[in-house]
This record gives structure tokens, sequence and C-alpha cells, in this order.
């Protein structure tokens, strides 16, 4: 379905380029593709949705065209579906929405689906797991925000710990091989613990690309997911 995969089974860090340096962006994100890094994370934010702008189709064009890593791509937009087949022409292979922007959410995955890629769904920290009822069986991934969304460099929310650990049993209740992302905050610091109550796919920004060797960096949390696998 999609062509460039992922491999399965194993957690996979997701560098967020939006803390990249932007004139030296194909550099960076080869520096992190060799160092191990499982898909490229790309932010997309609107003015609306978030007070923040930032990158379209364009930018995720060229990093498809320097990269043979998947792009995950993270729509922070008022009426994402009005851009899904933009985005996917771009190269985009795993695209998420937020469940609290769009009106027409099974519409909106279904979409994403039919369009090739992997949708996923998005929730920002106060929105509960309980919205995900309805819409769970038709996405391959959930990402829960673990900063409110809008801008690189915040604070991990400490109480995502305990969402992600809930909406691992919710999935395994369910006998649902989705998988798990957070975004937000992500360090050397916390990988580990999220690797362990259940999260599958870590994003990364500041510390990856805020200071230091971006690839070293990325080694540095890789290890800490490897171990906390076992
Ligand atoms: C925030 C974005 C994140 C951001 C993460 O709205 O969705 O992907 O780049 O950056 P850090 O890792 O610095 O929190
Ligand atoms: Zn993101």
């Amino acid at each position: 379905m999609v062509g460039r995969g992922t491999e399965i089974g194993r957690t996979l860090l997701a560098p967020s380029v939006l803390s990249a340096d932007f004139a030296r962006l194909g550099e960076q994100v080869r520096c992190v593709e060799d160092a191990g890094a499982g898909l490229i994370h790309l932010d997309v934010m609107d003015g609306h949705f978030v007070p923040n702008l930032t990158i379209g189709p364009p930018v995720v064009e060229a990093v498809h065209r320097i990269t043979s890593l998947p792009l995950d791509v993270h729509l922070m937009v008022e009426e994402p579906d009005r851009y899904l087949e933009a985005f996917r022409e771009a190269g985009a292979d795993w695209i998420s929405v937020h469940v609290e922007a769009v009106f027409h959410l099974h519409r909106c995955v279904s979409r994403i689906r039919e369009l090739g890629a992997r949708p996923g769904v998005v929730l920002n920290p106060a929105t509960p797991l309980s919205l995900l009822d309805d819409i769970v069986e038709y996405v391959d991934h959930v990402l829960l925000m673990s900063v409110n969304p809008g801008f690189g460099g915040q604070s991990f929310i400490p109480s995502v710990l305990r969402k992600v650990a809930s909406l691992r049993e919710m999935l395994g209740q369910r006998g649902l091989g989705t998988r798990i992302e957070v975004d937000g905050g992500v360090t050397l610091a916390n990988a580990a613990d999220l690797v362990r109550v259940g999260a599958d796919v870590l994003v990364a920004g500041s510390a990856l690309f805020g200071r230091g060797d971006p690839g070293e960096n990325c080694r540095a949390i890789l290890t800490r997911m490897r171990e906390a696998e076992n």
C-alpha cells in the first residue's frame, strides 16, 4: 500500500525537522537517517488551528527527494481535508489529523487511506481517549500530543505517560495493532519511560536539532529506546 515501509515490531524515532536548521535541511535529514531514524516528522501549521506558521507541500516534496525514510506529516490545520491530496502528492506516507479539527473524521481518515497513505489521528493533551472509541479501528496510528501543539522546545506534560498506558490497554483489549506515537518534549530523559508504557513512535525535535550533533543525539535516544523495548 505505502511504498516505503517501516520495520514492524520495533519502536521508531521520528525526528521533527521543525527544530532543524532550514538552511541545511537536506544535510540534517541525511544525518538523522544515517543515525537510524525510522521516519521524518513534518509539522504543518496554519496560524489558525495553532498560533504558528510553518511549512507546506513544497518543503515536504523537497524532503521526499533527499530521503528514503517514510514521511510522517502532522497536520495542525483547520479543514485538513482540503490539503490531503497535495500532501500525498508531495510524498507524505503517514498523514495525521487532529480530532479537534475535523467534523467528519471517518470520511477524512478514509480519504487518507484511499490516497494510499497511512492515516492517523492526533489528540491534544487535554482531549480524552474516549474520542477514539469510534475511529481507532480505522487508523494505523494514534498520535498523543505531550505538549500543546504549535511550537518546538516545550516541556513534556508528565500525565501523558498515564495516557499512553491507558491507550495501550484499550488497543490490547480490542486486539488492535495500532501504533502509538508521542509528540512533544521527548528527550533522552523520558524516551525509555515512554517506550516502557507502550509508545511505539517517539517524535523529537529540539532534543535532536537543538544543540550538539543531530546524529549523535539520535543514536543516544535510540539506545535508550532499544534498552526499554526488552
Ligand atoms: C509541536 C510539534 C512537534 C514539535 C516537537 O506542535 O507537533 O512535532 O516539533 O518539538 P520538541 O521535540 O522540541 O518538543
Ligand atoms: Zn508534530
